[in-house]
């Protein structure tokens, strides 16, 4: 009887909370015609972040270095459009280089489709190896694509969107950027870089109706992906491995949901919802409901996270004893 009693009113309870939670949640923003500026765009998940947006009525500027790779992107991302007007321009800048060229392009690019209204910084690469093998110059590497590109879009777009009172901006880090991962360490700490950056950055911007996503995508089949697994510690692999492999389509459908509702943690699947309610700290909030889940669920994942630890210290171990033998074999 009891058990029912404090089972209704634990309901009652929550229908309350979901019903209160718009009144701390930003206003949705309504992407039709809406300028978004994806950098990153010609590859991957920027991408698929930019045909997402264009079939919505966007107009997307695809940012990258390589403008081979940005007129291919340019012309899979245009046939999405759903009318004949041109919603699709390029820019082609290196964004960890230099502020200036970075924001005169940027300018270039608003006369055309006007003040941009959402900003997505997903350019970034990953430069896998063990602490001691990566090359001193991939830590620099690694801060310059992966945290200062992303200072140098914000840091261009931003009075615009202060100005008009409206905008939202999205820094793409990864799970890497929630929990260090071995073999991950130049790449974790860029994208632990923009945590703090996000943080800071929202509780400035939050009185222009300007809201950050950060968003933590898992192991996503891309270009990029392909790439890092050539060089990625075993270890690397058999850790990252636990969280599965997710499209690229479905990581963009999240994060573009995510960044129309203004919220500011994006995590996909199981696993991104565990690390993002056991690692959110200090961190602003948009819903009543998410914060009554952190705070529900923190304990009980905590306890969760202990047994993944163990798995994943247990895999280090095999990996160093399996190479240990190898090498024992070897001298042999
Ligand atoms: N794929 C994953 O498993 C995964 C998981 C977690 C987080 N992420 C993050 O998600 C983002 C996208 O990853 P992805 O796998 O889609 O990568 P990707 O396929 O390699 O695409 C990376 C994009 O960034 C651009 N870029 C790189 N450096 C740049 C620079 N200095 N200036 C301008 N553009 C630059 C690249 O174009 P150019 O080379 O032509 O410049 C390309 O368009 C990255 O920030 C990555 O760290 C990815």
């Amino acid at each position: 009887m009891w058990f029912w009693i404090a089972l209704a009113i634990f309901i009652v309870f929550i229908i309350v909370l979901y019903l209160l939670s718009p009144l701390i949640s930003p206003k949705p923003i309504d992407l039709q015609n809406a300028h978004v500026m994806i950098t990153g765009g010609s590859s991957g998940i920027g991408k698929a972040l930019a045909c997402q947006a264009v079939r919505t009525g966007a107009r997307v500027t695809l940012v990258a270095r390589d403008q081979v790779k940005l007129d291919q992107a340019q012309s899979e991302v245009a046939l999405l459009a759903p009318g004949e007007e041109k919603i699709v321009q390029t820019v082609s800048v290196d964004l960890s280089a230099d502020y200036d060229s970075v924001k005169k392009k940027f300018e270039e690019s608003q006369v055309t489709f006007g003040p941009v209204d959402v900003l997505i910084n997903c350019a970034g690469t990953a430069s896998p190896g063990r602490f001691d093998e990566v090359p001193l110059s991939d830590f620099k590497k690694m801060i310059d694509i992966n945290y200062m590109s992303t200072v140098h879009a914000t840091r261009a777009i931003l009075p615009g969107m202060k100005e008009r009172g409206l905008g939202r901006i999205v820094f793409v880090s990864s799970q890497a950027g929630q929990t260090g991962l071995f073999g991950f360490s130049a790449y974790s700490a860029s994208k632990y870089a923009l945590r703090g950056l996000a943080e800071s950055l929202q509780m400035e911007v939050k009185p222009y109706n300007v809201h950050l996503t950060l968003a933590f995508p898992p192991d996503t089949n891309t270009p990029g992906f392909a790439e890092e697994q050539k060089s990625k510690p075993e270890e690397t692999r058999l850790i990252s491995e636990t969280s599965g492999l997710f499209s690229a389509d479905n990581v963009a459908n999240i994060i573009l949901a995510d960044t129309v509702r203004g919220r500011f943690f994006s995590s996909m699947g199981l696993d991104g919802i565990m690390l993002s309610s056991l690692t959110c700290g200090f961190s602003p909030v948009v819903s009543i409901m998410e914060a009554t889940q952190q705070v529900l669920t923190m304990g009980i994942f905590r306890i969760i996270s202990l047994i993944y630890l163990d798995h994943f210290d247990r895999i280090i171990r095999d990996c160093k004893m399996k190479r240990e033998l190898k090498e024992g074999t070897k001298k042999d």
